[in-house]
């Protein structure tokens, strides 16, 4: 396994819990950085054992002192009174439910990204064909406890016996089908939290309707209480947002496919760093690889130099010019959408605040002064 370089200034300390936290990307094989610490710091043999003895993610730079709850799933109760009560609703199949459905599966939504097997061999990391949506099992990487569950509609081992309530609860708000918290460093639903009741019905109708797909996975090893705060029920409807314009349409699009996530750098309680909304900085690892998110800002220093042209290029192609960008950015599934969505994405980026900071991949991982942490051009700052 290669050794990448790890931001160490990245990691938060979930004020929550006490333990220590990243905001990490969790597509396909992507890691998140505090198991990447981990691993750095011991072979991988001495890390599973760790894992076994400490809990997974325990430990942390602040040493084991800070550690106040074992990620033994077993040993946290699961259900919680700030879990919403499950509802009897259904979504009826339509095809343009259907239709739609997959086309933000597909895109923005990147749910096989990490609901499924990546090709490894292929740019991008499409999924293997014939496994979208069975789910994942991280540990053969060499990250312990990460499972993306089967929510294909196997009643086995997929999501066949959920309820459209209990899909839907999870998907927006953050609670399995047992009604466990889900963990926001590796679902990102507090960022689908935005998502319309008509997109997450056609999602839903979707996943319902593609191939069950046996695969059963191990319990994920995650903490189940450490997301609280972040996994708020939704009681009110969720209206169609006001989509008649680029710009507007743009917006949802960049919420719902949590750009965020990776491209805005978090403090301890995952609050945005003020001034740094979509500043990138975010130094991700992962077995392959590693790579620093990018400053989508209209700043110099950010993606200025770029038109319609060269975006819809660079998201369709995963490159910008010659060089190759890493598939911890999900352009492959985003090269699924229409232009014109694409170009809407970008209209909204142009509308931005422009933050200042310089962020290179081709340059070495270094400190930057003006996020403080470690990361590709940081030392350009
Ligand atoms: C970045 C990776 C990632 C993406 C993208 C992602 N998921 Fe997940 N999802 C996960 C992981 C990991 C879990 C389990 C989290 C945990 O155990 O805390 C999960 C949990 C779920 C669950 C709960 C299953 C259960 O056991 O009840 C559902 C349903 C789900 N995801 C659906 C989706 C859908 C639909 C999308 C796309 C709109 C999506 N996910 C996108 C990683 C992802
Ligand atoms: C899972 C993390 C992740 C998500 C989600 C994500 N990105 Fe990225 N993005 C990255 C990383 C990491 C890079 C740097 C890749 C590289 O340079 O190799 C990147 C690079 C880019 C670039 C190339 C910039 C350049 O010229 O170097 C663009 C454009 C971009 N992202 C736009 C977006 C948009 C728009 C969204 C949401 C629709 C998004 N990204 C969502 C991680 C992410």
């Amino acid at each position: 396994m290669p050794s990448p370089i790890f931001n160490d200034e990245g990691h938060h300390t979930d004020t929550f819990t006490g333990r220590e936290r990243t905001r990490s990307a969790f597509i396909s094989h992507r890691l998140s950085v505090e198991w990447a610490t981990v691993i750095r710091k011991a072979s991988l043999v001495s890390v599973l054992a760790a894992t076994l003895a400490a809990g997974i993610g325990c430990e942390s730079r602040q040493g084991a002192a800070t550690i106040q709850q074992p990620d033994s799933p077993a040993k946290v109760p699961c259900q919680s009174s700030k879990v919403r009560p499950l509802t009897n609703r259904t979504f009826e199949q339509t095809p343009e439910r259907l239709a739609q459905g997959r086309y933000l599966v597909e895109g923005i939504g990147y749910c096989f990204a990490c609901h499924g097997a990546p090709n490894l061999k292929s740019r991008g990391l499409p999924p293997i064909a014939g496994k979208e949506g069975s789910g994942f099992d991280f540990t053969a990487l060499g990250y312990p406890g990460q499972i993306a569950p089967n929510i294909t509609p196997d009643p086995e081992t997929g999501a066949g016996n959920s309820t459209d309530d209990m899909i839907a609860r999870a998907i927006r708000e953050g609670v399995s089908h047992e009604g466990c918290f889900l963990d926001p460093a590796i679902m990102p639903y507090e960022f689908y939290r935005s998502m319309s009741d008509e997109d997450l019905a056609a999602i839903i109708v979707f996943i319902r309707s593609i191939p069950p797909v046996k695969n059963a996975l191990p319990a994920s090893a995650k903490p189940t209480q450490v997301v609280a705060p972040y996994a708020i029920p939704l009681y009110a409807p969720v209206p169609v947002p006001d989509l008649s314009t680029p710009v507007k349409r743009g917006a949802y699009l960049v919420q719902i496919g949590a750009c965020q996530w990776c491209h805005t750098l978090r403090d301890a309680n995952r609050q945005p760093l003020p001034g740094l909304e979509f500043g990138g900085g975010d130094l991700i690892a992962y077995a392959g690889g590693q790579a620093t998110s990018a400053n989508l800002t209209p700043d110099p220093s950010g993606i200025s130099y770029y038109d319609e042209k060269q975006f819809v290029r660079t998201i369709r192609k995963g490159r910008v010019g010659a060089r190759e960008i890493s598939p911890i950015m999900p352009w492959w599934f985003f090269a699924h959408m229409t232009d014109d969505d694409l170009k809407a994405i970008f209209a909204y980026l142009r509308t931005l605040k422009p933050v200042h900071h310089r962020v290179d991949n081709t340059e070495p991982v270094s400190y930057c002064r003006v996020c403080r942490r470690k990361h590709g051009g940081g030392a350009l700052n």
